[in-house]
């Protein structure tokens, strides 16, 4: 099943621009984190349940209140614009037909608007950036455009140097950054702020009305004082390998973090998730549901909107699959257990 993601990214790095595949496929430094993220998810063994009628399986969930077809999300990345012209538009439509959630990009190549008019139930991503106002502005734009949350993302206090990414992206008609959604804004402030603490969490919510999951989170201590800000929820993610080089791959993390995170709010974790199997790992290690990066963007470049559906639908049905091979015909019952050596069963 690993193949179909490989595939993908093979057909999709033959119709992309050379400097866009780069951006899209680059983890930073030495690209050690990027390179393990497959790899961590593979490394768990299952126990797989017998003797169960398995004749049925649902894959639905309701996720902070949204009802949703799949547990896989179209997570946030950037600049969907180099592979598809409709850009997130396109994202939105595949994401919405498969029954699932998008998570838009604070750096999309389209503004929030023209996405939220094709979109099903969607999140806005948000840096908290050096101009507070340029951020309050932004979560309120996507709080009246539709968002049903926030997800504030915490691992990026600067951006972390890729040298993969070397050529000028081609950007084409949206310009030299993704600023579709923060035009003449002074380069300075739409820098990340490096200063910012776990306050920010109740000041985004307040400014929003919104719900915030927090986004980039590794470590138990840090999940705990997120809920403990008022995180509606928490996203492990080591960014794709795309921030601190080295950083533990969120397969590794993630059962620490469910475990300290407890029932009060949704663990939610990317990174390396490459088939129906890797997300029934992910699910009984913890996480409500899991979010794809890269997946997505190959979909878009080789079948735009209808590409990214079926990305979506074969991942739920490979879950299907998978979930009745284990023994679990919901998702309540995708539980600790299922997992060789994930320590006390939860749920
Ligand atoms: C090209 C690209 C752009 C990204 N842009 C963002 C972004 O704007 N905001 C964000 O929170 N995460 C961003 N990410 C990180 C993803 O949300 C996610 O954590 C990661 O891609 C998951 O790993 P995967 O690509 O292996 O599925 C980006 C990732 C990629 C590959």
């Amino acid at each position: 099943m690993v193949d179909q993601v490989a595939r993908l990214e093979a057909a999709a790095r033959e119709r992309l621009d050379p400097a866009a595949y780069a951006y899209y496929a680059a983890g930073s430094d030495e690209e050690i984190s990027v390179g393990e993220a497959a790899a961590a998810w593979r490394s768990w063994r299952l126990l797989p349940r017998v003797l169960r009628d398995v004749s049925h399986v649902d894959t639905s969930l309701s996720l902070a209140g949204t009802p949703l077809a799949t547990p896989v999300l179209a997570g946030p990345s950037a600049l969907h614009g180099m592979a598809d012209p409709q850009g997130e538009v396109a994202t939105a439509r595949g994401v919405a037909g498969a029954g699932s959630l998008l998570v838009l990009s604070s750096r999309s190549s389209r503004p929030i608007e023209q996405v939220a008019e094709v979109a099903g139930p969607w999140w806005y991503q948000v840096y908290c950036l050096r101009d507070r106002e340029v951020t309050g502005e932004q979560v309120r734009r996507a709080a009246r455009a539709g968002a049903r949350a926030l997800v504030l993302t915490v691992d990026a206090p600067y951006v972390a140097p890729k040298p993969r990414v070397r050529d000028p992206l081609p950007l084409g008609a949206h310009g030299d950054e993704a600023l579709a959604n923060i035009p003449g804004v002074r380069a300075q402030d739409r820098e990340q702020d490096p200063s910012i603490d776990a306050r920010v969490i109740g000041q985004l919510a307040e400014q929003s009305g919104l719900p915030v999951l927090v986004k980039g989170v590794l470590r138990a201590d840090d999940a705990v004082r997120c809920v403990q800000a008022g995180a509606a929820g928490v996203i492990v993610s080591n960014h794709g390998g795309r921030q601190l080089d080295r950083a533990v791959a969120s397969a590794h993390a993630l059962p620490a973090v469910a475990e300290a995170v407890g029932d009060r709010v949704p663990v939610l974790v990317d990174g390396g998730i490459r088939t129906g199997t890797d997300v029934l790992v992910a699910l009984a290690l913890g996480a409500r549901a899991v979010l794809l990066g890269r997946p997505v963007l190959w979909a878009l470049a080789v079948g735009g909107s209808g590409g990214v559906g079926a990305l979506l639908e074969s991942y739920r049905s490979q879950l299907s699959t998978a979930m009745a091979l284990a023994g679990a015909v919901n998702l309540a019952e995708v539980t600790a257990d299922l997992v060789a050596g994930a320590g006390r069963s939860r749920g």
